[in-house]
């Protein structure tokens, strides 16, 4: 092994700059050279790159996005796309491709090892958190904690005003910011893509909390898990109470990482370079139980990871708006 390949792909999650440093420099250790893919897929399709040694990524490890840039890339879940790419990583004689992304990076990260025969390591980063195999994702803590303190300053307002808020947060697909946020802000109710939710039942719960003293609320709710706007009027409407509405969005994939997804980083990084030099040739490098394990990439990308429901019950335990 001597050529690696980087890229970092798909929305950017806070930690992928840690991610890079730790890969480049784990394989200069080890006697590779390393050139980094610039905005990701597209990047790779205009054969655009750049040659990383252990200077290049210094500075950057508490630093919020990505340096070599990143982009959605539909092109690559076309079969057109995936030709191009793989001309140009057979062109650049690439011994081993890292790529940090989330779910739609590593389908088509699978892809490209089928047609270039290349190894593919993949490293989970996507605030989302929705890569099955591993039990977390890096960018998903420091996303959690930006909503969260996003959240605690809505309640100081919500408290003051007698209001009920909305905040929605990220996850067009999936729950896990909405459940972690939701359960650390204390959310009176908590709204997720996979679990359905009676508007009606929500309203009669705020209208007996008010009841019992309680006047004011937060409802988390996903991207996926409906139409914000239109949670906020039904509430309004069923409760006559005043309601608000706050999206988080973009704010949530910014930011310096948390210590926990820094740490995360430079495990990963780290292992997916001798996950490539142990001989694995399509793997995701997964974190299970605190120990870093490579999971199949085809499975990691796949398969639906499932959503704690213990921890969704936890958080409606908690949160009991009735006070009887
Ligand atoms: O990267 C994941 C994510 O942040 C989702 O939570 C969100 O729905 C989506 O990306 C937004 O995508 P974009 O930045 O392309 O608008």
């Amino acid at each position: 092994m001597n050529l690696l390949g980087i890229a970092t792909t798909g929305g950017d999650a806070p930690g992928m700059n840690a991610a890079i440093r730790a890969t480049v420099r784990t394989a200069v250790a080890n006697g590779l050279k390393v050139i980094g893919f610039e905005r990701g897929y597209a990047g790779i399709l205009a054969n655009e790159s750049m040659f990383l040694d252990a200077r290049t990524v210094s500075g950057i490890i508490h630093l919020g996005g990505t340096f070599l840039k990143t982009a959605r890339a539909e092109q690559m879940e076309t079969a057109d796309g995936i030709s191009r790419a793989t001309k140009v990583l057979k062109q650049n004689r690439l011994d081993g491709l890292v790529v940090i992304g989330g779910d739609g990076s590593m389908k088509a990260a699978c892809k490209l090892h089928e047609t270039t025969g290349i190894p593919v390591i993949g490293i989970p980063a996507t605030i989302d958190d929705d890569l099955a195999g591993t039990d977390t994702t890096i960018g998903f803590d420091t996303a959690v904690n930006t909503a969260l303190d996003a959240t605690d300053k809505i309640r100081d307002t919500a408290t003051s005003h007698d209001r009920v808020f909305v905040v929605e947060v990220m996850g067009r697909k999936r729950g896990f910011v909405a459940l972690e946020v939701g359960i650390g802000a204390g959310a009176e109710v908590i709204l997720v893509p996979e679990i359905p939710h009676d508007i009606n039942k929500t309203c009669q719960s705020l209208l007996e909390s008010n009841r019992q003293g309680k006047k004011s609320a937060i409802i988390v709710i996903a991207e996926g898990a409906g139409d914000s706007t239109k949670v906020t009027e039904e509430v309004h409407e069923k409760t006559g109470f005043e309601v608000r509405l706050t999206r988080l969005g973009h704010v949530q994939r910014g930011g310096h990482p948390t210590a926990l997804s820094r740490l995360l980083a430079c495990q990963m990084g780290e292992a997916s370079i001798q996950f490539l030099l142990d001989g694995k040739t399509k793997h995701l490098t997964g974190i299970q139980g605190n120990r870093i394990a490579p999971v199949d990439l085809e499975y990691a990308s796949t398969t639906q990871k499932p959503l704690d429901e213990r921890l969704y019950k936890l958080a409606s335990a908690l949160a009991t708006l009735h006070l009887s």
